[in-house]
């Protein structure tokens, strides 16, 4: 590694706050990343745009995202959902100006769409395959009801992983969208660029559109949407992202003319003006607001993007894809086993492990302050990321193997937990 990129990556890691002790390591990237340092700042920022400009904040807010740039003259909270899509959401996915929106989460996007005629319109299905995300999954056979689109479901093989030949051939005229996740949440498989772009061209020719979820995609590598077909890409930012909850984020490609039915006076072209009826805002992304925006997240949103951009996403992903080589080349002789793709171009940060007892073990490992989740009491999971170093992974790795080996957690009664594992 030069050792240029040994310092950035220093700093980078150096950027975050780390819950200590020093032998901690933290692998959950994947489900709540960790803290910019930064983050208590800008709350303080909120608070002071509040206190100080109340109901004018909505105007104009000084640039605390681009402290750096000259005031650009669109930045306030009744255009801070734009303002960041174009500033931080559009580099992440290389896509271009006026294409991005913050959202609250996946869930939303996901209502926008099911509820809009030009996606109703065009066909009787919604293809997606058995491990999409409940906010998606859920979503689409809960609108079924109301826009008649059934989902049409694509069974995994025994591997667990996505085979994009069975989302392709449900494909037809019947299909009036098709939704995959650039990287799976139930095993950390990367659909491979050539394998989205395919998936996105049998889509196109049935005149279907083209979502990809991309919660555990964007901020671990750079990604061109234009590239992948995407029409729609949508995902957040509170796991590897940084951003903590209320940061979720879609991309429109240019000249995709959506009118959500479930959309606000925040989407409305002339909200101040309360006519009888209501008229879509012209720029879509818009559209995809609902009622008055929840602001104060919005501050913190992006605070880890910055870092991950100015390190650079290629950056990123190298230094990911070294750390989950070593568990990779460890699993061959280790009493676990990958669940995720072995393959570089087939694997993200997150990591998913078959392990024996996974609920006990992953409690147990907590006491060893490493901190991983388990799913299924057969997985855990893990996402070595930009604040792990090559000897934390291979000390958390040592202290699995060995609980595993030893069968010390066998013993061990974890205390009672809350919901979230
Ligand atoms: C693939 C994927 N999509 C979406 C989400 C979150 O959805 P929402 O933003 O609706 O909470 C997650 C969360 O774990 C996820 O893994």
């Amino acid at each position: 590694m030069p050792t240029t990129d040994r310092a950035d990556l220093r700093s980078l890691r150096n950027a975050f706050v780390r819950p200590g002790p020093d032998d901690a390591v933290e692998l959950r990237a994947f489900t709540h990343g960790l803290m910019p340092k930064r983050v208590p700042d800008m709350l303080q920022r909120f608070a002071e745009d509040w206190s100080q400009r109340g109901v004018d904040a909505w105007n104009a807010v000084p640039n605390h995202w681009q402290p750096d740039t000259p005031q650009p003259d669109d930045v306030g909270w009744w255009t801070l959902p734009m303002f960041l899509g174009d500033a931080f959401i559009a580099p992440l996915l290389g896509a271009p100006h006026g294409t991005c929106v913050m959202q609250p989460h996946v869930h939303w996007t996901m209502q926008c769409l099911l509820s809009a005629p030009e996606v109703i319109g065009r066909g009787s299905e919604v293809v997606l395959v058995d491990s999409a995300f409940p906010s998606v999954r859920h979503s689409v056979h809960r609108w079924q009801a109301l826009n008649g689109l059934e989902p049409s479901v694509a069974t995994r093989p025994e591997s667990g992983h996505v085979a994009v030949e069975r989302v392709i051939d449900r494909m037809g005229a019947h299909t009036a969208m098709v939704v995959l996740s650039h990287v799976g949440f139930t095993t950390g498989q990367r659909i491979p660029d050539r394998a989205l772009r395919a998936v996105a061209d049998a889509a196109h020719a049935n005149d279907a559109l083209f979502v990809i979820d991309g919660y555990h995609s964007a901020c671990t590598f750079p990604i061109d949407v234009a590239a992948l077909g995407a029409d729609v890409y949508m995902g957040g930012l509170l796991k590897e992202g940084c951003g903590s909850s209320g940061n979720g984020f879609v991309y429109l490609r240019e000249g995709l003319d959506l009118t959500p039915r479930l959309t606000g006076w925040f989407g409305n072209a002339e909200p101040f003006a309360f006519h009888d009826t209501p008229s879509p805002h012209p720029d879509v992304r818009r559209r995809f607001l609902g009622g008055t925006t929840a602001v104060a997240s919005l501050y913190h949103a992006v605070e880890g993007v910055r870092l991950l951009l100015d390190a650079g996403l290629d950056t990123v992903h190298a230094h990911t894809q070294r750390l989950s080589q070593i568990v990779v080349d460890r699993a061959g002789e280790a009493p676990f086993s990958m669940r995720s793709p072995r393959h570089a171009d087939e694997r993200s940060a997150l990591l998913v492990l078959e392990v024996p007892d996974a609920y006990q073990l992953c409690e147990y490992l907590k006491t060893r302050r490493i901190y991983t989740d388990s799913r299924k009491n057969r997985f855990i999971r893990m996402a070595p990321f930009v604040w792990n170093t090559a000897p934390e992974v291979h000390h958390a790795l040592d202290v699995l193997t060995d609980a595993i080996e030893s069968k010390a957690y066998r013993s061990f009664t974890p205390e009672p937990g809350g919901p979230v594992t």
